[in-house]
């Protein structure tokens, strides 16, 4: 397949750790992205929903409950979001960078919302700990968190399609015009927000086996989550399907075939590990939901299967990524390797060492004196 002309020339520097390397990395980190975004976007719906609603005492406890996590969870959303970005310029620049550029003043306001966003959580929690009305400050928060999704899957998507780049350059070289008729976007974002009721739901069934909630906030929590995570599971699984759907032909065969070593049919084998481990969770969801059914197996199982289904959903969107760009000419796994193995090994003793301190601080929290979630703190 010849190469798409509007990809930039390649770098001359070699890439300075396998490809394989680069892309475990990159699939580990985005994959941990993903289910703090996700519990961001759900979360914060759910604590918008229950704070606006407020049918009984119950319902704003779990409110200012998942208000106060979501600042920390913020935090994991931007910390976790960096190391794939480094790894995809490396692995996809010519691409990445060109479409950045291209949506350029939208991709720049990326950190100005960023930081409403975190303000206006703040803000949010803090209401809601003073009893005050805070349901809006928490629906805005929301609003500018799905924007900002949305200008990711705008480009993540653009960053696919050379055939649209000069155009658009010709159009804007400041970056003012965002990308149309691409009939991917629209399935992807939305996959992404029913993405986050699910795992927000999955979040509410971890929470419900917390010991800082009363036997019957526990319930409650459970019976909202569970069923939350049950019915969003399946508008996941439907949205999951459309977006698979409208992907060009040969990403269809692509994923199908291919010699049986193959990433891509590794990665179309991982499309069908989301769909039973989405299955899986919307079974977990029911019977917390319904059963209100707060426990500790529930609650881990909850977390295993969120984070396993993230990992897979990462593996398949990668395979999606690199064969439309394999169709284009761009072939992720054809670049010059020449491995700087000091700088790697210092690399991963920084990794492992950074993840230590992550589980130390994890450890910290546990053991922290425990406050029951419904005691006034203002
Ligand atoms: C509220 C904050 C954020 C939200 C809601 C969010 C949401 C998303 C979404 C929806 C995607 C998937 C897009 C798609 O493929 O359709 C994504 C991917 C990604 N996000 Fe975030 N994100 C946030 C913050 C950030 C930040 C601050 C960074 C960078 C420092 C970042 C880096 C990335 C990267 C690198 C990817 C994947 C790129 C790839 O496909 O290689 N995100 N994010």
């Amino acid at each position: 397949m010849q190469l798409n002309p509007a990809f930039p020339a390649v770098d001359p520097i070699p890439l300075p750790a396998p490809i394989w390397l680069l892309k475990l990395l990159y699939i580990v980190t985005l994959a941990l992205h993903f289910v703090a975004v996700e519990m961001l976007l759900g979360g914060l719906l759910l604590a918008v929903l229950l704070s606006l609603f407020r049918r009984s005492p119950a319902s704003m406890v779990t409110a200012r409950a998942l208000a106060r996590r979501l600042t920390v969870v913020m935090t994991f959303v931007i910390n976790l979001a960096v190391p794939p970005l480094l790894f995809a310029q490396v692995l996809y620049g010519r691409a990445l960078y060109t479409s950045s550029v291209l949506i350029g003043l939208y991709w720049i306001s990326i950190i100005g919302l960023l930081m409403l966003t975190y303000w206006l959580l703040y803000q949010f929690s803090a209401r809601l700990e003073a009893g005050r009305s805070a349901w809006w400050i928490g629906l805005i928060a929301w609003l500018l968190a799905g924007s900002i999704a949305r200008l990711l899957s705008t480009n993540m998507t653009l960053m696919l399609r050379p055939e649209v780049w000069r155009q658009m350059y010709s159009a804007s070289a400041a970056g003012r015009f965002l990308p149309t008729g691409d009939p991917t976007l629209e399935p992807r974002w939305l996959l992404m927000l029913a993405g986050g009721l699910f795992i927000g739901g999955l979040w509410m069934v971890y929470l419900a086996a917390r010991s800082t909630f009363t036997a019957e906030e526990k319930q409650f929590v459970a019976g909202i989550g569970g069923k939350v995570a049950a019915v969003f599971g399946i508008v996941y699984l439907a949205a999951g399907l459309w977006a698979a759907h409208v992907q060009p032909e040969v990403v269809k065969a692509g994923l199908a075939g291919h010699g049986i070593y193959s990433f891509y049919k590794f990665a179309g084998f991982a499309g069908y590990g989301w769909l039973a481990l989405v299955a899986v969770a919307v079974l977990l969801g029911a019977v917390a939901g319904f059963a209100k059914i707060a426990a500790g197996w529930l609650a881990w199982a909850a977390v295993l299967v969120a984070v396993l289904t993230e990992i897979m959903f990462t593996v398949y969107r990668d395979g999606v990524r690199d064969l439309i760009l394999l169709s284009k000419g761009y072939d992720v796994w054809n670049r010059v390797v020449v491995t700087n193995w000091s700088v790697v090994l210092l690399f991963l003793a920084l990794f492992v060492a950074g993840l230590g301190v992550i589980a130390w601080l994890v450890s910290v929290v546990a053991r922290a004196k425990k406050v029951m979630e419904g005691a006034a703190t203002l």
